[in-house]
């Protein structure tokens, strides 16, 4: 028999639901605060995930869904969004035309990780990219609006957390003082942590393994004067309005955040962000355009919809049409359309089934009543309306029937 691959799932209703809403309520907090929808292509060049994401992060190293075309392109299925936007942006020479924009993407994400609770390798991210506005009041712009959209959809019990990782003048002090530190414990760190020390210090306070034990004892970034005010005002700017923690020891998995990032973090287990992003201020310019400065933020959609936990679930057919006889088949079809363009949810039409087996259906549909037609109610321009509940039935001429239904559901 055919077979799912390991790590993708199919999602029927009433899970399926809750991406709907979840994407609903996105879509509305998103034109509140004036972003517009870009869909971008799912695959693109490798090449701009190495450049934008980063050659050491794990998404480039182990988890990209990477092929070569038939032309012998290097392409990639996309593990995130940001980097195709930034293209998109270059692109379409945003950059002379209007350079400040405000995008929203909605869209399945792909990396090869460990399936586990949480963690897919196809899942469905909902990002927002600031581009064009360094100040503070745009971090601020950003958080403010994710919490909008958790908080609007439903999610409670989590964390907010922040971090401002410096800038190109700041950072490369801090990564030798934690070479430093950390060399001194170089044999005891994991294997991917001892590569990491060499090329990407930042990413061992991040390690599931070894992250933990360095809380509190490794010395943290001084800031530059500059970055120092400019994460001063984002938290002055937040203060009041979303309850957030700083956290010295968040670094993102990604490389090319500078300044702020942060993470919503829900629950204790490791798979616990349910949304990250930061400012991205060099990417722009790394990746051939003018220095342009940038934020954004993906919410993992499958993550926060975990962690409003309860599912909506979907009413039922109120009418389910039972035709008792062919002769009798075509009209009760027709009766279908129009009590649904009547606006009444209506089920039925299984009409290769003997009676028994099309009311075994309306049962399954929990439909509240059955219309009935067989050829002594056709004959009459009648039909038999049965309620489900009590079993009660009488009849009702088809020529008052829409609005018969409609008294009652
Ligand atoms: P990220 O931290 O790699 O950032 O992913 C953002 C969110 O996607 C995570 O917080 C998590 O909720 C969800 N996510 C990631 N991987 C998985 C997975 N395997 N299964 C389920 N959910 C997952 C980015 O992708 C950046 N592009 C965010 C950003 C935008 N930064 C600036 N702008």
């Amino acid at each position: 028999m055919a077979k799912l691959v390991r790590g993708f799932r199919d999602i029927f209703e009433p899970q399926s639901k809750n991406f709907t809403e979840l994407e609903n309520c996105a879509r509305g907090v998103f034109s509140l605060y004036g972003f517009s929808e870009l869909r971008l292509p799912t695959v693109e060049l490798k090449e701009l995930f190495i450049k934008s994401t980063g050659e050491t992060t794990d998404i480039v190293q182990k988890e990209m869904y990477a092929f070569e075309d038939a032309g012998h392109r290097q392409l990639a299925i996309r593990p995130e969004g940001t980097p195709g936007v930034v293209r998109a942006y270059l692109e379409n020479n945003f950059v002379q035309n209007a350079p400040v924009q405000k995008f929203y993407y909605i869209g399945n994400m792909f990396r090869a990780e460990r399936p586990q609770a949480g963690r897919y390798r196809e899942f469905e991210q909902i990002g927002a990219e600031y581009i064009g506005n360094s100040a503070p009041a745009a971090d601020a712009e950003v958080i403010l609006m994710l919490k909008d959209i958790v908080q609007r959809f439903g999610a409670k019990n989590y964390k907010v957390k922040i971090n401002s990782l410096g800038c190109d003048k700041c950072r490369p002090l801090y990564r030798q003082t934690l070479i430093d530190f950390l060399s001194k414990e170089k044999e005891t760190l994991c294997e991917n942590c001892q590569v990491r020390l060499e090329k990407n210090p930042l990413r061992v306070l991040d390690c599931k393994i070894d992250g933990a034990r360095f809380i509190g004892r490794v010395p943290t970034m001084q800031l530059c004067p500059e970055c120092q005010a400019h994460f001063d005002e984002v938290q002055a700017l937040l203060k009041g309005k979303i309850d957030f923690e700083v956290d010295p020891m968040l670094v993102r998995g990604l490389d090319y955040y500078s300044r702020t990032v942060f993470e919503f973090q829900a629950g204790d287990v490791s798979q616990n962000a349910i949304a990250a992003g930061g400012r991205y201020d060099t990417l722009i310019k790394n990746m051939g355009g003018p220095a342009t400065p940038a934020i954004g933020w993906a919410m993992g959609a499958e993550r926060v919809i975990m962690a409003r936990g309860d599912v909506p679930v979907q009413a039922p057919a109120a009418i389910y049409v039972v035709s008792m006889d062919a002769s009798c088949n075509q009209t009760a079809f027709n009766l279908m359309q129009a009590l649904r363009a009547a606006g009444i949810r209506t089920e039925g039409g299984l009409f290769d089934k003997n009676i028994k087996g099309q009311m075994k259906q309306a049962d399954r549909c929990q439909a509240s009543y059955a219309l009935i037609l067989g050829t002594d109610e056709l004959a009459a321009q009648e039909i038999t309306l049965k309620n489900l509940e009590t079993g009660e039935q009488k009849r009702i001429a088809l020529n008052t029937l829409t609005e018969e239904v409609k008294k009652l559901v």
